[in-house]
């Protein structure tokens, strides 16, 4: 099933349909960028979508809702969805195909295969959120098996996505490069998040703290003036005085392995999962 629109952005929703349009390509030798989302276009996916055009690839990008990556708790059912006003934004800036595979073209009847990456799992939203991992890792795998791209572009934001997925892309040969991108950020400093969507107005101010808090105490640590418990003791005390509760995590861990840190000794980055009202936000920046 193909939607055209004026300007050829074409919307597919069926894995045939996809793999002729990606032969189609390759056979005039083109590179191939896919850019795996879940729709709800923000700024920060279109920067995934940007550098996949810079790099002069065919911009392949992927619109769907995964529903393994929830939890029975989660918000899969009101999470937001605007697949014309998503895809009219990726128009404007020229992406070269949709692919929002039916839910059935996905997860065929009796689907019972997954992919599980352990280790770097182990660690913050690990154990906060089970079986997340898994339907992230095994709904990327077949992205990256169904589209086959050169590159795939997956954003800092969620640091340890992009960990895992470079994992499995390694561990199991898939042959993508897997580019991380820096997180794009409203004026305030808030990364931008579909999920900023649920924020009211009064939160949406509060949140602002979370980048703040972060961004000194990443500045303090590498400055050493006092351990990283106490920083990260006084730093959760700051969240809950600005309105954030339950803070699920907020630790400072190696860069590529996730384990928490004790000491500076090696690259290191900042974590930090919150709620706030309902809304779980999460952050993450580098330390020194
Ligand atoms: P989603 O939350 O839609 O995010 C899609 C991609 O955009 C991810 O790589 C994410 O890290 C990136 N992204 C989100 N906010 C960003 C920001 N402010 N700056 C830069 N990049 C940002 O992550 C998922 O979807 C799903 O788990 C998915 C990988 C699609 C698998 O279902």
């Amino acid at each position: 099933m193909t939607e055209q629109n004026s300007t050829a952005l074409p919307i597919l929703r069926q894995v045939a349909a996809l793999r002729a349009q990606i032969a189609a390509w390759r056979a005039e030798g083109a590179r191939i960028g896919l850019v795996p989302t879940m729709g709800s276009l923000h700024r920060g996916h279109l920067a995934l979508v940007e550098r996949a055009l810079e790099a002069g690839e065919k911009a392949v990008v992927s619109i769907f809702v995964n529903p393994t990556q929830f939890g029975p708790n989660e918000d899969f059912a009101a999470y937001p969805r605007s697949e014309d006003e998503d895809v009219a934004k990726l128009r404007a800036i020229g992406a070269h195909l949709v692919w929002a595979p039916t839910l059935e073209a996905m997860y065929p009847p009796r689907f019972s295969t997954y992919v599980r990456v352990d280790e770097l799992t182990e660690y913050l939203d690990g154990p906060h959120r089970p079986g997340h991992f898994q339907g992230v890792a095994t709904v990327v795998t077949k992205l990256l098996r169904q589209v086959a791209p050169d590159s795939a572009y997956f954003g800092e934001k969620d640091y340890q996505q992009l960990q895992v997925v470079t994992r499995l892309a390694r561990d199991l040969d898939l042959g993508v490069e897997i580019v991380g991108v820096p997180t794009v950020r409203d004026p305030d400093g808030l990364a931008l998040s579909s999920r900023n969507l649920y924020l009211s107005a009064e939160e949406r101010q509060c949140a602002a703290v979370l980048p703040q808090v972060l961004a000194e105490t990443a500045h303090a640590a590498a400055s050493g003036i006092a351990s990283l418990p106490e920083l990260l003791r006084a730093a959760r005390a700051a969240l809950s005085e600005a309105g954030f509760g339950p803070i699920d995590y907020i630790q400072i861990c190696d860069a590529e392995t996730l384990v928490p840190v004790g000491a500076l000794d090696r690259p290191a980055r900042i974590f930090v999962a919150a709620r706030l009202g309902r809304t779980r936000l999460i952050d993450n920046m580098p330390v020194g």
